[in-house]
């Protein structure tokens, strides 16, 4: 599909977005771009209070009217500090759009605070906290406006066909190097796609999607634990087949704002708008992301994780 997202994406006004992962690469070209289209507020997430400055500004810039609010967020912190930060810095009686595009790959081994295998931390964990607190407002959107669309859209990645035999090692995710860094990375993104078909099951009235973005010249590769195989991949993005951030985020743009009958709920998207192609074929996905049963263990194991961390209630 060709994509302009100056002329594709409709008017945005009323709607009020988040966007994990805003300071920097796909998330930062999403915020430039979305604000362009007049929604009422931006909220975008991020370590880097300093990046997130310059996001504000250039917003703005873009999008006349919007407002933009950096929330200071680590997604490998405790769920009642990321409760907090949220508490603290998030306040709207709507959410209309969650764009989960915040995360890292083969990183160093390491544990979150909590004590989650790192990447599963930043890419799986930290949103599905975001998501337990903010679902019941995202009901309520969809509910008071049948007209928004309510979204969940989620940045997966190609990569999840790296996952380790079964998907899912559930007895190692508090395990720090069990597998190697890209295979822990797969896992991480395979657990994306579970979590957009689990939502569609569970919570129908929120479309929720999951993407890969394309290879995309961002930061990405900057912490590849592995000196060699991180200088590769920083000298392999000025290649021509990596895409800007900007046409790196079409997909996730294309996502979030095209009309929701054109968008099949739960499914996993290829950019731009390539719905599930099969293994083998170009940008497959993998057999083990349609399994139903795992994608259940998936939900259950984070209701589980998740049990007591109480939503935000917003007036
Ligand atoms: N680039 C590609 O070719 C490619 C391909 C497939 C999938 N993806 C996916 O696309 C998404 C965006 O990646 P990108 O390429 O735009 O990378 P990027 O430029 O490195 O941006 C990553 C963003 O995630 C945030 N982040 C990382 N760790 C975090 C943490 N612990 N807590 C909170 N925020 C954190 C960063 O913000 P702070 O530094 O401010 O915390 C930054 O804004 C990722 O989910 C990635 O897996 C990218």
């Amino acid at each position: 599909m060709k994509y302009n997202p100056s002329k594709d994406i409709p008017n945005l006004s009323g709607k009020v977005i988040l966007v994990t992962g805003g300071t920097s690469g796909i998330g930062k070209a999403s915020v430039l771009e979305l604000a362009k289209h007049r929604p009422a507020h931006i909220y975008f997430t991020g370590r880097n209070a300093q990046a997130a400055e310059e996001v504000v500004r250039e917003a703005k810039l873009g999008g006349k009217d919007v407002v933009v609010t950096f929330i200071k967020c680590d997604l490998s912190d405790t769920r009642e500090n990321i409760r907090k930060a949220f508490q603290d810095q998030f306040n709207s009686s709507r959410l209309d759009i969650l764009i989960a595009n915040a995360g890292v790959m083969a990183v160093p081994e390491g544990l979150s605070v909590e004590g989650f295998e790192i990447q599963f931390s930043c890419n799986y964990v930290g949103h599905a906290i975001i998501l337990q607190l903010l679902r019941p407002l995202m009901v309520r959107t969809a509910e008071a406006h049948t007209d928004a669309g309510v979204r969940l859209v989620v940045l997966s990645s190609f990569g999840h066909t790296m996952h380790p035999p079964g998907g899912i090692e559930f007895d190692k995710l508090r395990t720090p190097d069990a597998g190697s860094k890209w295979r822990r990375y797969g896992q991480s993104k395979l657990a994306d796609i579970l979590l957009a078909k689990s939502m569609a099951k569970h919570y129908p009235q929120i479309t929720s999607v999951s993407l890969h973005p394309g290879l995309v010249k961002t930061q990405l590769a900057n912490s590849v634990d592995g000196s060699l195989i991180s200088g590769a991949l920083k000298l392999m993005s000025w290649l021509p087949l990596y895409s800007s951030p900007l046409e790196g985020a079409y997909n996730a743009l294309w996502a979030a704002t095209a009309p929701k009958a054109q968008i099949a709920n739960g499914a996993y998207y290829d950019p731009v708008g390539k719905k599930e192609a099969k293994k083998g074929q170009s940008g497959g996905m993998a057999d083990i992301a349609r399994d139903a049963d795992l994608a259940d263990r998936l939900w259950q194991w984070t209701e589980e994780e998740l049990k007591g961390l109480e939503a935000l209630s917003f007036k």
